[in-house]
């Protein structure tokens, strides 16, 4: 595609950038990270060169899954403000330049929510209707498989309506009804009340998960346990709704909108984010995250298996190639750390790891999601003790395990490399004590290697990981190449190495990222035929190494960007 046949657009060209507040920055000595906590790093933040901020949910909950549990959709979790603090904290990012993008949870609310209290009073009650319920006079319900349940049981009795309610996720996070206008109507009302407040988008929480099959039929065996997500995606009116929802809410605003979608692939996800069907922008799958992963994360040999991710990352960029547009992310509140889960946190190599994987990730083609505390190369903390945990996911899959009489030494090794808590470890701004998060006992246990790893230490280091993560943030706003080229993969079955090139009109950037620490040396002209005489390097993550670079020469986990 030619440049002047791209439509071009704010949220394609930006830089996403994701701040989980329970762990950025408390500023009341809590242990809690909270919205003043962010406004007095917004400085920091739009150092960075980023464009958008996706917060983690900020409402009202009880945080039996950390904010994903809402109890009042227009209010601030008191732990982390009021909305006095939020409106303050909006401001002070426009004023920035950075939109502001909310966590938009509706697959569920939490069991304390007005309307859960409610419903479960009766059958009569007017609010009944706004959850999914089993009558029991019918029998046992159908299998539905939960995530947080601790029994992995989807569906939890009620006596007072004598009937079960369906919860894919935990206890208390009771599945929504979009059957029911009235709820849809609810849920639309309070987007725009989010919109006139001035967000700048959303980020949708499983929200492939809202409709649900007529009846809960039995699913094919191929289809039980964690294989439910497939059928949990498939919902027979996920699109009337998302249709709905855009001509309702999203049409009238210049906003941007992801699903996070669980159960989408190459062949589905065109139905979500084909502009002329009027439902999203985009859409952020899982299919790298599976790789060498398996059911309640216990990790096989595949774990980083170049091949397979190259193989994958390049079916999504054709898939979206003409119609859509992509999303490129290695970590979020959900995964582990990308320099650990990716590369190699070990200390010789984690600081060309970190810079090359962020490499990778803005400079393909797709808007980049970046997750806090990446830029400075945090990496997983790798918990001994259960006790350590937080995540009521990581805590029911372990008791799972242990009440089967499963391997838990197997359990806690792959957690060490998988667990969502890895990620969420406070954010590491400088050498004092809790690495400068919080004056009181951080809510969950801060990275020993902070006095490493730091902000502070980094702001004034060249050739920190995050003034790098500066610099390729830099290039990508200088050179549309870098964001709408067309993406070419090369040397498609190299165990170690990921090159491409991205090519607009009649330029031509190159990318070679080394995965390994094993070095190797490529010969770019017969690699590319278009190898001109001005060839030069945009950025080299061993610019600041003693020994002087070579094109096409990579050493451990080096990132070389070339201009052709
Ligand atoms: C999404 C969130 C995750 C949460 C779950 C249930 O996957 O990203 O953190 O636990 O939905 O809301
Ligand atoms: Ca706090």
């Amino acid at each position: 595609m030619k440049l002047q046949d791209i439509k071009r657009e704010w949220w394609k060209e930006g830089v996403v950038y994701q701040i989980y507040p329970r762990s950025f920055q408390d500023s009341n000595g809590d242990g809690i990270g909270d919205l003043r906590g962010i406004i007095n790093r917004l400085d920091y933040i739009q150092s960075l060169g980023v464009d958008t901020i996706w917060l983690n949910p900020i409402y009202s909950s009880p945080n039996d899954d950390n904010g994903y549990d809402i109890s009042d959709y227009r209010n601030i979790m008191s732990e982390f403000g009021d909305m006095a603090d939020f409106e303050e904290l909006l401001a002070g990012m426009h004023e920035r330049g950075l939109k502001v993008v909310m966590d938009l949870v509706v697959n569920h609310c939490s069991d304390e929510h007005e309307w859960f209290q409610q419903a479960k009073t009766s059958r009569d009650n007017p609010y009944y209707d706004y959850f999914h319920w089993w009558p029991a006079e019918k029998g046992t319900p159908p299998v539905r498989w939960s995530y947080f349940d601790p029994e992995a049981n989807a569906w939890r009795y009620n006596a007072a309506t004598d009937s079960y309610y369906l919860h894919y996720f935990a206890i208390k996070q009771p599945d929504l009804n979009w059957e029911n206008p009235k709820l849809r109507a609810e849920i639309y009302d309070m987007m725009h009340y989010w919109f006139k407040k001035g967000i700048d988008g959303f980020r949708m929480d499983v929200i492939t998960f809202i409709s649900k099959h007529d009846g809960y039929p039995e699913f094919p065996v191929e289809f039980h346990g964690d294989k439910m997500i497939d059928m949990y995606a498939q919902g027979p009116r996920l699109h009337e709704y998302l249709h709905e929802m855009n001509r309702e809410v999203l049409q009238h605003y210049d906003c941007m909108t992801v699903a996070e979608g669980p159960g989408t692939h190459t062949d589905n996800v065109l139905a979500l984010v084909d502009e002329d069907r009027q439902e999203l922008n985009m859409n952020y799958h899982f299919d790298h995250q599976q790789i060498g992963v398996g059911p309640r994360f216990i990790v096989n040999d595949d774990f980083q298996n170049l091949v397979k991710f190259k193989q994958i990352m390049s079916e999504w960029d054709a898939a979206l190639a003409d119609k859509g547009w992509n999303t490129v992310y290695f970590g979020n509140h959900d995964f582990p750390r990308m320099v650990t889960r990716w590369a190699s946190d070990a200390p010789e190599y984690r600081r060309y790891a970190s810079k090359m994987l962020s490499t990778y990730l803005l400079t393909m083609r797709g808007t980049p999601y970046y997750y806090m505390g990446d830029e400075i190369g945090m990496s997983n903390i790798k918990f001994d003790n259960i006790e350590d945990y937080k995540d009521i996911m990581t805590i029911n899959w372990y008791e799972l395990t242990k009440a089967e009489g499963g391997d838990l030494d197997k359990f806690m090794e792959s957690h060490k490399l998988c667990a969502r808590d890895n990620a969420r470890t406070p954010v590491h701004w400088d050498d004092t004590a809790h690495a400068g998060f919080t004056t009181g006992e951080p809510w969950i246990k801060v990275n020993p290697n902070y006095t490493d790893i730091n902000v502070a230490a980094q702001e004034n280091d060249p050739d920190s990981e995050l003034n790098y993560f500066r610099a390729l943030n830099a290039l990508r706003k200088a050179n549309l190449t870098v964001i709408y080229g067309r993406y070419d993969l090369l040397l498609p079955e190299h165990d170690d190495i990921y090159a491409y090139t991205r090519t607009l009109d009649d330029e031509v950037v190159l990318v070679l990222l080394n995965f390994s620490a094993n070095a190797h040396r490529l010969d770019i002209n017969a690699l590319v035929d278009n190898v001109g005489p001005a060839t030069s390097m945009l950025l080299d993550n061993y610019a600041h190494h003693a020994e002087a670079s070579e094109i096409g020469y990579l050493r451990a986990y080096q990132a070389q960007v070339i201009k052709l």
